[in-house]
């Protein structure tokens, strides 16, 4: 079992923390190395978005961690953080989340966290940077993205306290980070919070190939598999997942 050593360094700005946390574990930085800024002005988002990170709008966090666990094993760590971002908010902000496959945080089927995890390699082994944005107010995202994207302040009807919330988070990742070891763990708990688990019918975008489907279950290293109309089942382990609305 792996117990999760944390040390947070906090920045006023940075462009993005996952990138200066790469750049610390390159240089030797220890797992549970965590960064938090007030900002970011080249926030990244999953497969190459931008991700709006303005000043106090959101939190914007990155954790280092050196799992241990096989490398097929490695997509339950986003899995694994959706578990975690879920009890902080629910634990810090009174909030009931849903997860969207992989690991987007949702409230009333409006995103309110992202997580974007990165495998590298540094002098001491390959790790991880797992990087949690979440929108703390409106003023987070674009206001083209009202439709699809909600905040903390929206969800609770006032201001959160990002320090409370980054103190559960903390709390929380240490928890859920020493069940990796028990990746049927991860993938019930995971499956018993997610409404795309199971008979959701959804539409996979992956590059250019396009699926829909409806689900049924996860795969023991977090792939979700989708019946097909054919009756075929697909596994998906990359790309967007959209809820599609029966007709
Ligand atoms: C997504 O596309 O949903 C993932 C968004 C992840 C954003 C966070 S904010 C903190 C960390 N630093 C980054 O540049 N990105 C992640």
């Amino acid at each position: 079992m792996t117990l999760l050593k944390l040390k947070v360094l906090r920045f006023e700005s940075l462009p993005s923390t996952n990138t200066e946390l790469a750049r610390l574990a390159s240089e030797g930085a220890a797992e549970g190395l965590a960064i938090m800024a007030d900002e970011q002005t080249s926030g990244r988002g999953r497969l190459q978005r931008a991700w709006s990170s303005p000043k106090g709008a959101g939190l914007y966090f990155s954790i280092l961690l050196r799992p241990t666990i096989p490398p097929n094993r490695w997509p339950l760590i986003t899995l694994m953080a959706a578990l975690a971002v879920g009890d902080a908010l629910r634990e810090a902000c009174g909030l009931t989340t849903d997860i969207k496959w992989p690991n987007d945080l949702l409230s009333g089927e409006r995103k309110i966290c992202g997580i974007l995890a990165e495998a590298i390699e540094t002098p001491g082994g390959r790790a991880v940077i797992v990087g949690i944005g979440i929108n703390l107010t409106q003023s987070a995202f674009p206001a083209e993205l009202a439709n699809l994207a909600t905040s903390v302040s929206k969800a609770m009807g006032r201001e959160p306290e990002r320090e409370a919330l980054l103190d559960a988070l903390l709390q929380s990742l240490s928890r859920w980070y020493p069940l990796l070891g028990q990746p049927g763990e991860i993938v019930a708990a995971w499956s018993g919070r997610s409404s795309y688990a199971t008979g959701k019918l959804v539409q996979v975008n992956n590059g250019g190939e396009v699926m829909q489907g409806t689900t049924c279950g996860v795969e023991p290293d977090g792939a979700l598999r989708l019946r097909i109309a054919s009756g075929e089942i697909k596994l998906v382990r990359a790309g967007d997942v959209y809820s599609v609305r029966p007709s």
